[in-house]
This record gives structure tokens, sequence and C-alpha cells, in this order.
């Protein structure tokens, strides 16, 4: 199907994300997932389309949701997959008039992501607080989820201390953290609701044990903040496999670094 420029940009942009995803090797089998609130850029002859099958209920109604359209990546398929083939690995459905349910309109009937309830949670809340943040990522960064497994980290705002300072790019381009989310059933509506809550504080959430989540104006920004913890947990990691605790900026350094950029 021929979309409009600005849709088909949007579905080069989470095709070209989820290429990195894969090749960052955070996206193993069909690890990770993508949502990206396409409703400002579908044309009539999107809206026009008939649903591809019954519509199907959501477990929880999303009242700021109602009418929107989503591009949604499928349940089980690969990110790499995504990259080199976007629309035979991901749908458009369609929210319906009164936020109980949705319907697959394009392009072929593949299923979402079985963690459509966090990031449908994600994005009726974000709209609620008045968001301009239009896309969701969930992903598995290896070194960020390993980090998770040390109830040491846990605890409220250690881990952004210590990811902040590795490197001073960390400080500057996720200036809010990282918050937790303790481990939780993948897919849960529990999930949804202990993400939405960090979310108030964070744009960038871990999952213990599991992954990590972002949320932006574009795909490309959360991509990017989880890219750049990315970066700092390896340098961590890296000075740990070089046999010493990297000593980090100090809380002066980073202080500095927070005047500076009007963080
Ligand atoms: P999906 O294949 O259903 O998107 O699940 C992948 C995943 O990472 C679950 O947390
Ligand atoms: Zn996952």
């Amino acid at each position: 199907m021929k979309y409009n420029e600005q849709l088909a940009e949007r579905i080069a942009e989470v095709a070209e994300v989820a290429g990195y995803l894969w090749q960052k090797g955070w996206a193993e089998r069909n690890g990770g997932n993508i949502s990206y609130n396409v409703t400002d850029v579908v044309d009539d002859a999107v809206r026009a389309l008939t649903p591809l099958g019954e519509s199907i209920a959501l477990a929880r109604p999303v009242e700021n949701l109602r009418s929107h359209f989503f591009l949604v990546t499928g349940t089980n398929r690969r990110m790499r997959y995504v990259s080199s083939s976007p629309m035979d690995n991901m749908a458009i459905i369609r929210i319906s008039d009164d936020g109980r349910s949705y319907a697959i309109v394009a392009e072929k009937y593949i299923h979402p992501t079985s963690e459509l309830p966090s990031h449908l949670s994600i994005h009726d809340y974000l709209i609620g607080k008045g968001c301009n943040q239009k896309a969701v990522i969930h992903t598995h960064p290896t070194e960020l989820v390993a980090m998770t497994h040390n109830e040491a980290f846990l605890g409220k705002d250690i881990l952004s201390r210590l990811l902040w300072s590795m490197i001073p790019e960390t400080r500057a381009f996720c200036p809010k953290g990282v918050g937790i989310v303790p481990y939780t059933l993948p897919g849960s509506i529990g999930l949804a609701d202990a993400t939405i809550v960090q979310l108030d504080e964070y744009d960038v959430v871990l999952w213990e044990k599991h992954g990590a989540l972002g949320v932006g104006e574009n795909v490309v920004e959360p991509f990017d903040m989880i890219d750049t913890l990315s970066k700092s947990a390896q340098i961590y990691m890296s000075g740990c496999a070089m046999g010493f605790q990297p000593a980090g900026m100090s809380d002066t350094q980073m202080q500095e670094l927070k005047d500076a950029f009007n963080l």
C-alpha cells in the first residue's frame, strides 16, 4: 500500500530504529517492541480502510486514545525483519471511538506486540498529561539489564547517579535519569501501571531483569537515550572487567554540568 509522505517517513523511522536495536544486540529473537502514534499524519485513505478482522477488546479502556491510529510492531516479530520489511512485521491499528477496543486496519493482519497494554496505557497517560511524546520503545539492552540483577542498584536514583557519573553525555542527554520497575510479568497491566508511575519522573524506565522502556517525540529520541545510558553501563562494566570500580565523576563535576547545560 502507498502511504502519504509523512506516514511513510514514520514507518521508515521505525524501520531505522528497529535495525539499530538488532545491530546493538538488544533484540534477540522477537525481543523488544515499538509503537508510534500516527494519528496526526494518517490521511482519508487510511481512515477509510476496512478493518482486517474483528475488533479486539482492550484489557482496560484508553479514554484519551479514542479514534487514534498507531504503528505497532507485531508480537513474535523480529526487529531485524521490522528493519528490512517493516509492513510485513508491524501493523497500523485504530482504537475504537469508545476507547475500549482496537482493530487492525493495515497492511496485513499482524497481531500487535504482547506489550500492547503497556504501550497503550503509556500513550494514554502521555496525552492525558499534555505531552507531545508519540513514540514508545521497549528493548533488551544487555548491560543495563545485567545491572538490574544487582539489588544494590535498585534503590531510588542509585543507578541514575552511577550512570550519569560514567561520562558527561549521559548527565547531559538523559537529564532525568532512569526509573526502575521491580520485576513484573511481561505484557501485564501491572507492568503498565508500574511503568506509568515511573514515567511521571523519568523518560527511561528499566524493567528489572527484563529490559528498558523509553518515550519520546519520535522513535529516534528514546533510542538515543537508551543508547547513551547503555554506553555508561558498558564503561562501568569495562572498568570492572579491568579489575577496578570506575571512580565516576564527582558530585561537584556533575553539578557543574547541570549548571552549564541548564539541566
Ligand atoms: P513481543 O514479541 O510480543 O513484542 O514481545 C517481545 C518482548 O520483548 C516482550 O517483553
Ligand atoms: Zn521484553
